[in-house]
C-alpha cells in the first residue's frame, strides 16, 4: 500500500507512479490528517510511505501521525522522500520511527524534485527548464526503485554520518521557531473566496471569514494554500510577490508525456 502526503504535487506524482508500476493501492493521507482519522491501515504488501522533506526531515505532523497509526498485515516499510536536493536526516528519523513501531525498515529512496518553498527567502525558485529537467530525471529513478520494492529488496540512499545527524537535528526546531510565521500570508483582490486554501491545509490552519481566508498559528509552511490557489491570490509578505508559485500541476503535460512512454 502506497501512502503519501503532498502539498504541491511532487510527492503525489512519485507515489502514484510507484503504485501504478507495482499495481498497488495509493492513499492520499490529507483527509486522515485533517480529520484525525486513525482507522487501522491493512495491507499484505509492504507499506510505501511517500513524503516531502521539510527542513531536513519528513514533516513533523506526518511523523507524529505515523507514530500513532496502527498498521496491520505486512511488517515491511519503505520510505520515498522528495526534496529540493537535500533530504538531511529524513532516512535516519524514518528508520528510528519504523523500528519503534516494531516494523522492518527496508530503506528509503530520495527524489530530487522542483523546489516549492516560495515563501522562503533562502533560495530562488527554479526556471521552467530546470523544473522540467528535474521531473524527467526523477521519473528515470522510479523504475529501478519499483523493481527493488517488487523484488522485496532494500533501498539504499546516501549514507548520513553520525556527525551530520548531530549537527542537523537542532536545525529543524530552530527554523520552525523563527521562520514559520503564518501571519505574513494575505490575499489580494484576486481572491474569489472559493475555499481551496482551507481544504488543502493539512493542519486545518486556514478558515474562511466572510469568504476570505484567515490563517491561524499552526502553520508548517507546506505551501499547499499559496500554491493551490486557483487564482494565485495568496502572497507571503513581500517575498512571494515577484516569484513564480510552483505547483506540479503546472507541469502535468510533462507527467502525461512521461507516463505515455511507460504504459
Ligand atoms: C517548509 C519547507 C521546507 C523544505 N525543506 C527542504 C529541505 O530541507 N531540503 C530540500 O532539499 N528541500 C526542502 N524543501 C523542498 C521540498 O522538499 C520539495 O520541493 C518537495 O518535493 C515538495 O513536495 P510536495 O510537492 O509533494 O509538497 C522544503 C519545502 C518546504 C515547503
Amino acid at each position: 500500500m502506497v501512502l503519501y502526503f503532498s502539498a504541491t504535487g511532487n510527492t503525489r506524482f512519485i507515489a502514484e507512479e510507484i503504485a501504478r508500476r507495482l499495481d498497488d493501492e495509493c492513499l492520499d493521507l490529507l483527509t486522515r490528517f485533517k480529520t484525525g482519522d486513525h482507522t487501522p491501515l491493512h495491507s499484505e504488501r509492504p507499506f510505501i510511505i511517500c513524503a516531502p522533506v521539510y527542513v531536513c526531515e519528513m514533516p513533523r505532523f506526518m511523523s507524529k501521525y505515523l507514530q500513532e497509526q496502527t498498521f496491520t498485515g505486512s511488517r515491511d516499510v519503505y520510505f520515498l522522500f522528495t526534496s529540493g536536493g537535500y533530504c538531511g536526516i529524513s532516512g535516519v528519523l524514518a528508520k528510528s520511527l519504523v523500528r519503534k513501531k516494531g516494523m522492518n525498515y527496508l530503506g528509503h529512496a530520495e527524489f530530487k524534485m522542483p523546489r516549492n518553498y516560495v515563501a522562503s527567502d533562502a533560495y530562488d525558485m527554479l526556471t521552467p527548464e530546470e523544473t522540467e529537467a528535474r521531473i524527467r530525471a526523477a521519473y528515470e529513478q522510479i523504475g529501478p526503485v519499483a523493481d527493488t520494492i517488487r523484488a522485496g529488496g532494500k533501498l539504499t540512499a546516501r549514507h548520513v554520518f553520525l556527525f551530520e545527524t548531530i549537527i542537523t537535528v537542532p536545525f529543524n526546531p530552530v527554523w520552525c521557531k523563527y521562520k514559520l510565521r503564518a501571519r505574513d500570508f494575505y490575499t489580494t483582490d484576486k481572491c474569489i473566496g472559493c475555499g481551496t486554501c482551507a481544504r488543502v491545509c493539512p493542519l486545518n490552519n486556514v478558515s474562511l471569514k466572510e469568504r476570505k481566508p484567515v490563517w491561524g498559528d499552526d502553520c508548517t509552511h507546506c505551501m499547499a494554500c499559496i500554491a493551490g490557489c486557483p487564482t494565485e491570490a495568496i502572497e507571503y509578505g513581500t517575498i512571494t510577490q515577484r516569484k513564480e508559485k510552483y505547483h506540479f500541476q503546472k507541469y502535468s503535460h510533462v507527467a502525461k508525456e512521461l507516463r505515455g512512454q511507460t504504459k
